[in-house]
């Protein structure tokens, strides 16, 4: 039998997010800064040294393993990965989050790779306001990469909207709408304070609790038990294939059931989105290209200064985590 990680509260954890790139071809608002620096290659682990840190961690028990970015699906050879950590024995789950411009080219070589399940996200279905939220996306190439990914065979595909005042959050429905038409779920999410950005997420976060009254009064929605493992509460919209996801960190926190940590592309250990605290794995990466021993024992260590949770409060005028949400991947 395979070691669990656990932490100080209990709280096993068996799922990790890996953030391949720090790159994005977008620059959503609420994510990114209009000018961003990225990092240089050699301060990047390589898609090796992201295989042996995922094989290590499945070894620790973990059986879900994200991947994000970034757009993940932007760095190269970002395919052998998805094989490689495909064929893992023991993982149960290898899953994707991406902006979809990608999904075009690369939805069928993902499901041959053994990817189960694929969020996208999407914030709009107006192209000019797509673009303005993304700074640079193109609303089209990401209508086709949601379908090729149907195509491919994806199942469960969620669409995840943030929805914000005065911006986009006139959209709800229709971006319903257009999930249930497709057959595809849906997470609404609710801003979080991670790096300053151009808006006061004070006056654009949108409840999540507003959402589900506005859905709930054009859509039969039966609230469910079941869960992808993730932070999201599910309803289900009565005679649709559609789950409805609310993801709301302000209103309803999660973090109790947390299960998660994140590992930058720089090999940074981060042990709670909303929170400094982490491990550098880099160093021990390749000072000990051969043994895994320094590693595991960092990784099992780092249970002991899991954050209980986070303390995200939108009335800070500078937000306490520093960080974008891009350099975690959510
Ligand atoms: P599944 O439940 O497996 O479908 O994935 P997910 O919804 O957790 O993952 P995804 O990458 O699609 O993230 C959706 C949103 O949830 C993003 O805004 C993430 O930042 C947020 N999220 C995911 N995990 C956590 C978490 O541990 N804490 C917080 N605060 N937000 C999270
Ligand atoms: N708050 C909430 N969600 C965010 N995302 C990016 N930045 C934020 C933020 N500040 C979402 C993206 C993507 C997911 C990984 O995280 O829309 O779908
Ligand atoms: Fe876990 Fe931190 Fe997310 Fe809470 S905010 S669910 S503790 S990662």
């Amino acid at each position: 039998d395979r070691p669990t990680l656990v932490d100080r509260y209990g709280r096993t954890v068996d799922y990790i997010r890996l953030s391949i790139t720090d790159r994005c071809d977008f620059r959503c608002v609420y994510c990114m800064a209009e000018e961003m620096t990225f990092l240089p290659r050699n301060e990047v682990l390589s898609l090796e040294e992201c295989a042996r840190l995922v094989r290590v961690f499945v070894a620790l028990g973990v059986g879900k393993v994200r991947i994000t970015g970034g757009e993940p699906l932007v760095r190269k050879n970002a395919l052998w990965l998805f094989n490689t950590i495909g064929k893992l024995d023991g993982l149960r789950e290898l899953v994707l989050t991406t902006n979809g411009s990608q999904l075009e080219q690369q939805a069928a070589g993902l499901r041959e790779a053994g990817v189960k399940r694929i969020n996208i996200s999407l914030d709009s279905l107006d192209p000019e306001r797509f673009r303005r939220i993304t700074r640079v996306g193109d609303l089209d190439k990401v209508l086709r990469g949601i379908q090729a990914a149907k195509l491919a065979g994806f199942q469960n595909i969620k669409l995840n909207t943030v929805l914000m005042r005065g911006i986009n959050d006139d959209e709800a429905l229709p971006l319903l709408k257009f999930a249930i038409e497709e057959g595809l779920d849906i997470a609404y999410i609710e801003e979080m304070p991670l790096g300053a950005v151009d808006h006061e997420r004070d006056s654009t976060c949108v409840s999540n609790a507003d959402t589900l009254k506005l859905l709930q009064a054009h859509y039969p929605l039966v609230a469910s038990t079941e869960t992808t493992g993730g932070p999201a509460r599910y309803w289900r919209v009565a005679g649709t294939q559609t789950r409805i996801g609310m993801i709301s960190p302000h209103s309803h926190n999660f973090c109790e059931a947390c299960n998660r940590v994140r590992i930058t592309c720089k090999g940074e250990l981060f042990l709670c989105l909303g929170q400094d605290s982490k491990v550098d794995l880099m160093p021990l990466l390749r000072e000990h290209p051969e043994d895994d021993a320094p590693l595991i024992a960092a990784i099992v260590g780092s249970m002991q200064i899991k954050p209980k949770g986070h303390d995200f409060d939108l009335k800070r005028a500078t937000p306490a985590v520093v960080r974008f949400m891009s350099v975690t991947g959510g």
